[in-house]
Order: C-alpha cells, then sequence, then structure tokens
C-alpha cells in the first residue's frame, strides 16, 4: 500500500515536520553516537553468563532489528521523495526524510551490534546466524493505515515499549558486555520515541479532533513489528515476557502523556481517546 491524495491532504505543513526534525537532530549530535566497531568491548562478551531464556531474548530483538530494510521501506512507500507527490507533499517529505536516514543508521546499527553479540558471545556461527536472519528479514512488512499521523503513532507506541524492554532485561543478564549494548540501544530508542512524540503532539495541535479516530485505530489495532510473520511469534513473544517484562501497552501511558501535553484542555473526542487508551492498558 502507499499513500492517497487524502492521505497529502492530512500531512502536518512543513514547517512543523521541519521543527521535529530539526529538535531530533539537534538531541543526536555526532560527539554522542556510538558505532559497532568501538561501541562495546567484545572480547568480552560471554553467553555462559546468560540464562536459556537471556539468550532466547537476545536472538528474538535481533531478529527484530535486522527487518530494517522493511521498516524503512515503509517510509519510502508512504513519504515518497519522488516526482510521484507535487512539490508541497514532496518538501514535508524531503524534510522528513533528514529523519529518516539518521534513524534507519541508527537501527542497523542495532541490529549489527546484537548480531555481532551473539558472534562474539559465542551464541552463534557468523553463516548460520544470517542465513537465520535472512529466512525473516525478506518477508514483506508493512503497516494497515491511511492517515499520517498513524505511522507516528505507531512508532511512538513501539520505540517507547523497545526502550522499556532493553532496560528491563539490562537489570536481569548476567553478562555486562551486553548489559552495556543495552544501555547504548535503550537511550537510542528513547530519542526516536521523543521524535514521534513531538511529531504526534504537533498532529494533535494542528489537527485537533480529527486525529483522533486514527490514533484509536493503531491503539485498537496493536501488534508488534513482526507479529504476523515470524516463526513463532506468539509463543516466543510469551517467553521473553517471562525473561524482562515486553508488554508494549505500558507504552500507552506514555501516549496518553503526550495527549495530554499537546492539548491544553481536553475535548470530548480527546477525553474519550485518553479514556479508550488506558483501558487498553488496564485490559493487559
Ligand atoms: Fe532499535
Ligand atoms: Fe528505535
Amino acid at each position: 500500500m502507499s499513500a492517497t491524495p487524502d492521505f497529502a491532504a492530512t500531512l502536518l505543513p512543513a514547517d512543523e515536520i521541519t521543527a521535529a526534525v530539526d529538535g531530533f537532530l539537534a538531541a543526536s549530535p555526532a560527539t554522542r553516537s556510538w558505532d559497532v566497531e568501538t561501541g562495546v568491548d567484545w572480547d568480552d562478551a560471554d553467553a555462559g553468563l546468560l540464562t536459556e531464556g537471556q539468550r532466547s531474548a537476545v536472538q528474538f530483538v535481533t531478529l527484530i532489528e535486522d527487518h530494517l530494510p522493511g521498516y524503512f521501506d515503509v517510509y519510502h512507500r508512504w513519504f515518497p521523495v519522488d516526482d510521484s507527490v507535487d512539490l508541497p507533499v514532496f518538501e514535508h517529505n524531503r524534510e522528513l526524510y533528514h529523519f529518516t536516514v539518521r534513524w534507519a543508521v541508527e537501527e542497523d546499527t542495532h541490529a549489527r551490534a546484537l548480531a555481532r553479540y551473539q558472534l562474539a558471545s559465542g551464541m552463534a556461527e557468523r553463516s548460520a546466524l544470517r542465513t537465520e536472519l535472512a529466512i525473516e528479514g525478506r518477508k514483506p512488512f508493512d503497516l494497515p493505515y491511511a492517515h499520517p499521523v498513524q505511522f507516528f503513532a505507531y512508532a511512538l507506541v513501539q520505540e517507547k515499549a523497545t526502550q522499556m524492554y532493553y532496560q528491563q532485561l539490562r537489570e536481569v543478564v548476567g553478562d555486562p558486555a551486553l548489559a552495556g549494548l543495552l544501555t547504548r540501544l535503550s537511550r537510542d530508542e528513547a530519542r526516536h520515541f521523543s521524535f514521534m512524540a513531538e511529531v504526534v503532539t504537533r498532529y494533535l495541535r494542528v489537527h485537533g479532533d480529527a486525529v483522533v479516530d486514527p490514533i484509536r485505530d493503531v491503539v485498537a489495532g496493536f501488534r508488534m513489528p513482526l507479529s504476523d510473520t515470524l516463526r513463532g511469534y506468539w509463543r516466543w513473544a510469551l517467553k521473553i515476557a517471562d525473561v524482562a517484562d515486553y508488554d508494549h501497552t505500558a507504552a500507552y501511558e506514555h501516549l496518553i502523556k503526550v495527549i495530554d501535553r499537546a492539548v491544553d484542555a481536553r475535548s470530548d473526542r480527546v477525553g474519550e481517546l485518553v479514556d479508550f487508551v488506558g483501558q487498553c492498558r488496564a485490559l493487559r
């Protein structure tokens, strides 16, 4: 699926997305970035210090992060930077692209770092891991949305849920090298969440009640990435939730905070949305 004319008509104004992207890049200077080669002392990595469940959690999140080409492609299809869109839409999409490429570099670093951990710690052998990742990596990925705010609301929940999972996993893992890596990952996810929160905030301020139903639909139909395609996803997700809490609905509280901060006074529609999101959290 890809963008329609209706979709283009509901985008944020270019100035609004530009301000959000500038804020993200200002919070992500090169001096604070890290790389796989020097960011972790790989000689110390030792999977023998992990429980079987913790190793399983590392395998799971490696697969999720490694699907980056599929996630990145969603942005290209829905926010194209070519002559398939008219000039004002291109201006918006070109500004967003400054975020998307930086975000993609960071997520690709996560995928590579987790794979490197598996190799360095003795969990996996290189060619077997490459094949294992390829089997899942080539499967398609899309999001069932029709309004632009939905892509950002989805990513808001997903980035926050991932950040929380990495933080919780870090608290229990027995290998300090892995704990150090998880600290780096969770800090990046926190910045990604902040960008998504900023964009959703701007949608609420610019479009008000018109984005309430689209956001509601995201929460109503929320599934973590790859839950439809990854072999054994649900059994695996339950198992790793035992290792460290992987309840994505915990992130809904952060969505509620974003909504509350975005609006000066809740309209009836926004109030209903907040109640609905809160119920989804309670129903876990
Ligand atoms: Fe990531
Ligand atoms: Fe992220």
